[in-house]
């Protein structure tokens, strides 16, 4: 698949997921064999005027090649310097988050409220193209609610002001994740631009995969959630149409090596919580799973005690034992918390 000038291995793409696609997750996902991997949405703003804290989430390695760093913002100077900044550090595309949902995001104009102010969000878009010259993407909702669904005018106007390809999330932003993702809407976009368009949502296995390319003539498909504890989704010859007997296979060497590149970006210091939300989704449907969030719960404080007790697990030689109360890092309450999904 070609993005501009960006020539993909396969048009199999991870999603941006605020909280999840950190850089050892991305490596992971891209190992399974991704065609090209997203950074969660960063401020534009926070990127040009403030602490390093905004520029950590754009940390990355030659391995993870293609990267895209998805930016958000209200003005289009700002969004430009930041999408140079973008480029000078070598990330090889930047997209355009013009599909969030969240309040404290649309409140300030950004993300999905800039599907209701057009004129804006082409002066933004413009303002990007002419600020670098890596491939830019646009990735939008359907629209605002069920009576203004106008992503076909908004992806022929990125298009026109010069935007590489499309991702389409087709719900509308008052929807959140409600409902089912109308792939309808994707194959509505495919007939209103000529550049590639990315279809997004609702996608669990490679079989889904597959069938939104053949229901709408999608050129890619980008996968979030169905990514989350199988990260293995993207691998060649996994049919994925039963992950529950995949799981059992895959598990255990994701998880070990997921464990392994937190180790390895973060530090041998750094403790088990950075791996809290994605040990909910590996641990889903698994057998014995209560006994084992228990001893987490208690016991479990550095990468060392979590790889033992993940062996102990694996091998059935795991201990059952009722929890200990008050200690540990709170692991049963953090992944109840990582339950529920942002965007
Ligand atoms: C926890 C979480 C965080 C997300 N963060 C972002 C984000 O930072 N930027 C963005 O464009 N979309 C974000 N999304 C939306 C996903 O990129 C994707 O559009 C949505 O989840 C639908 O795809 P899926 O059904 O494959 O998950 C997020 C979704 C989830 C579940």
């Amino acid at each position: 698949m070609q993005i501009g000038t960006l020539t993909l291995q396969n048009n199999l793409l991870l999603a941006p997921m605020a909280g999840y696609t950190d850089l050892p997750f991305r490596l992971l996902v891209k190992r399974c064999g991704a065609g090209m991997v997203f950074t969660e949405m960063v401020s534009a703003h926070g990127l040009v005027y403030s602490n390093g804290k905004t520029g950590a989430y754009l940390a990355t390695t030659k391995e993870e090649f293609p990267l895209s760093a998805q930016i958000f913002g209200v003005d289009e100077c700002i969004i430009a310097e930041a999408a140079r900044c973008i480029q000078e550090r070598g990330i090889a595309a930047i997209d355009l988050n013009m599909g969030c949902p969240v309040r404290k995001v649309v409140k300030k104009g950004a993300g999905a409220a800039l599907m209701n102010a057009l004129p804006l969000a082409q002066k933004i878009i413009k303002a990007v193209r002419k600020a670098v010259t890596v491939p830019v993407t646009v990735k939008i909702r359907s629209g605002w609610d069920s009576r203004s669904i106008n992503c076909g005018t908004v992806a022929a106007m990125a298009q026109d002001c010069g935007a590489d390809a499309i991702i389409i999330h087709p719900r509308t932003a008052r929807q959140l994740f409600a409902g089912a993702a109308d792939w309808a809407i994707i194959r509505e976009i495919k007939h209103a631009v000529t550049i590639p368009v990315i279809g997004n949502g609702d996608v669990k296995n490679r079989a889904d995969a597959l069938r939104m390319q053949i229901e709408t003539g999608c050129d890619g498909v980008m996968i979030g959630r169905g990514a989350l504890g199988q990260p293995w989704i993207f691998q060649q010859g996994y049919s994925g149409i039963h992950p529950g007997l995949a799981t059992h296979e895959h598990l255990p060497a994701a998880l070990f090596s997921h464990i392994d590149l937190i180790e390895r970006v973060y530090g041998g210091s750094v403790g088990p919580q950075r791996f809290i939300p994605h040990l909910f989704h590996y641990l889903k449907g698994i057998p014995r799973v209560k006994a084992l969030r228990r001893y987490l719960g208690s016991d479990v404080k550095t990468l060392d005690d979590l790889r033992r007790t993940l062996i102990e697990f694996f091998q059935g030689s795991f201990p059952e034992r009722p929890a200990v109360e008050g200690t540990g890092i709170g692991f049963c309450a953090a992944m109840q918390a990582a339950a529920d999904p942002r965007e």
